[in-house]
């Protein structure tokens, strides 16, 4: 299968013109969209040890790992506020006593992952020791401890700086004897979306900041319209991590965000606290039939396909001919979702089958009727031609 998908990379790359990410040490260290949790949205700075050991327990308890989490991302501020007398990061020792060789050991007998945080500057965002000048010496820290996952973000960096910068961290993770996904975090203002695979990255941001309201969603996904084609197995488009969970918005909110992130190929790294996770949540967060909207192997990213008053499509090739559908209501009164099959990617003429991806209920039909999208939410299908 990664073959084929390698194949299939390389095929689109001299079709569209752009380079192949053929490192071999980086080959497709992300074929799917990476999923997990990340400590920032919830927990800022205040994030420790305790937190993070926590929220993985979660992640298995809640059966979050079986359905494909596997990332604990430790954000910005794990470390402490000078480097150690042999000019390594060191981890805070008040927050991580035990330091991080010993989280990522923790994380990886649970099955699980790590994900760290530096940046491409002096210092972090948060105004801690960063990775500028140090990119050899701290990805060689980063693989001795465990690490899997390399946040990398902005700050003290700028649109022409950026590129060099990143590449000189993905060269020092590849000489490293551990695989780390490199993931870039510059609140999409330096356009990685066209760079970052070609210096090595494996992620880049596409949006500024996650907050935990619609407004916030609605604003985020207007910015991906134009930049589906550069997501694909190997090099996603990140909008962002999720807020799902954190009490800002009402559940129809959430998950119209969770289905947008899937038909949008989004990494789905999780921003709640997993502590206290209810029922509601949990149940978006694990949506089996999204997750795999989401993982669909061809990496095709859906778009806005057509607009109807306030209800947009966002619709999604599926790599079996399917189309993943969600149909957003940005108003704020319930509005009829009229669209026509050849909107949507499909063949004028039924029969249809059509799969409710909240519900999982499926029917077959001959024509299309979505019928009314409440205000301020989504509905999610994946509707197949049947003939
Ligand atoms: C921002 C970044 C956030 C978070 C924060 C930490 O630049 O976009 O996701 O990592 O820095 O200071």
């Amino acid at each position: 299968m990664l073959r084929l998908v390698a194949v299939l990379v390389v095929l689109a790359a001299l079709l569209t013109g752009s380079a192949p990410d053929l490192h071999p040490a980086r080959g497709l260290l992300a074929p799917t969209p990476p999923m997990g949790w990340s400590s920032w949205n919830r927990f800022g700075c205040a994030v420790d040890e305790q937190v993070v050991e926590q929220a993985a327990d979660a992640m298995v308890a809640s059966g979050m790992r079986a359905a494909g989490y596997r990332y604990a991302n430790v954000d910005d501020c794990w470390m402490a506020p000078v480097r150690d007398a042999a000019g390594r990061l060191a981890a805070d020792p008040v927050r991580f006593p035990h330091g991080i060789a010993a989280l990522a050991r923790y994380l990886h007998g649970r099955g699980l992952l790590l994900g760290l945080y530096s940046s491409a500057g002096e210092t972090t965002c948060a105004g801690l020791p960063a990775s500028l000048g140090h990119e050899d010496l701290d990805a060689a820290t980063f693989a001795a401890w465990g690490v899997d996952y390399l946040k990398y973000d902005h700050c003290g960096s700028d649109a022409e700086t950026a590129p060099a910068r990143v590449q000189a961290m993905a060269e020092a993770l590849a000489k490293t004897d551990r695989t780390i996904v490199l993931s870039v975090s510059d609140l999409g203002q330096n356009e990685a979306w066209r760079w970052g695979a070609g210096v090595g990255a494996q992620l880049w941001r596409t949006a500024p900041d996650i907050a935990d309201d619609f407004a916030s969603v609605l604003s985020i996904l207007d910015r991906q319209a134009a930049l589906g084609g550069y997501a694909r197995p190997g090099g996603w488009n990140d909008p962002d991590s999720l807020e799902v969970g954190n009490g800002g918005m009402t559940e129809a909110e959430y998950r119209a965000h969770f289905a947008l992130w899937a038909v949008l190929n989004a990494p789905l790294i999780a921003g709640n606290d997993l502590r206290s996770m209810n029922q509601d949540t949990a149940r978006i967060l694990l949506n089996p039939d999204l997750i795999a909207v989401d993982r669909d192997w061809a990496g095709v990213s859906g778009r806005l396909a057509c607009t109807v008053g306030s209800v947009q499509a966002w619709v999604k090739p599926m790599s079996d001919g399917s189309a993943a559908v969600v149909l957003l209501n940005r108003g704020a009164s319930p509005a009829e979702a009229g669209f026509a099959a050849r909107c949507l990617g499909l063949p004028a003429n039924g029969p249809y089958l059509v799969r409710d991806l909240w519900t999982g209920q499926q029917r077959e039909t001959v024509a299309l009727h979505y019928g009314s999208v409440p205000a301020q939410s989504a509905l999610a299908y994946r509707v197949w031609a049947a003939r």
